[in-house]
């Protein structure tokens, strides 16, 4: 095969792969989100385009902090097709995520979003690890004015690392980006739980340890 239809075969499947890693584009200029339709399709069905208002694509009150009367001394307000019908389809999402001094933004992962966040204010220490068998931990601190990026699925957070309030804003790369937390969601607070003999062995601790844990979730 010529070395050109090598190149050509390459750059197909790169660009088929990035396609499947995003939300699929729309054909339509928008498709705002008709909550109350049966019809579920990789999304939300349209509703009716004559009916479209501004306030389909609108949304307020990023201005104000979340309470961050909380464990983890942090809170994040989102902006997804979930509050804005008008993100159904296109792709992105917002949110505006508020720290106590030390207050902490758990281990997550988005399954379906990049995220780019930028500190409006105070100083963040946020990191992400790499996949298996790897696991680099990329972690740095962040400024006022500092933007980082979480590649998508994997398990990042933020921590406070100031002694005043924190505020970022995050963008992401899908209308739903799912958030699993480490802890809660995935090991210790499943619904119905994860049995002990498994997290025994995969964090190398006894089932008292586990079983503890288990209580605090
Ligand atoms: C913040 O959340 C805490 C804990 O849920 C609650 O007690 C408090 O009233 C909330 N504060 C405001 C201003 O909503």
């Amino acid at each position: 095969m010529a070395a050109s239809n090598i190149l050509l075969l390459a750059l197909v499947a790169l660009s088929f792969t990035a396609s499947l890693a995003s939300d699929q584009s729309p054909l339509q200029d928008f498709c705002v989100a008709d909550k109350t339709s049966a019809v579920v399709v990789n999304g939300l069905a349209c509703k009716d385009p004559g009916l479209v208002q501004a306030d389909d694509f609108f949304f307020s009150g990023l201005e104000t902090a979340g309470n961050t009367s909380n464990p983890f001394g942090s809170k994040v307000t989102p902006v997804t097709a979930a509050q804005v019908t008008g993100l159904n389809t296109l792709g992105i999402a917002l949110a505006r995520v508020d720290y106590e001094p030390w207050g902490i933004n758990p281990p997550h992962t988005h399954p379906r979003a990049s995220e780019i966040l930028a500190v409006l204010e105070g100083s963040l220490q946020v990191g992400f690890v790499t996949s298996n068998p790897e696991n680099l931990h990329i972690t740095k601190v962040l400024q006022k004015g500092d933007v980082f990026v979480f590649p998508i699925g994997l398990v990042h957070y933020q921590r406070n690392v100031g002694t005043t309030k924190a505020v970022a804003i995050a963008a992401l790369s899908s209308q739903n980006p799912g958030v699993i937390t480490i802890a809660n969601a995935v090991v210790f607070g499943s619904k119905p739980e994860i049995a002990s003999d498994i997290l025994v062995k995969a964090f190398h601790v006894s089932k008292e340890v586990v079983d503890y844990i288990k209580t605090k979730f």
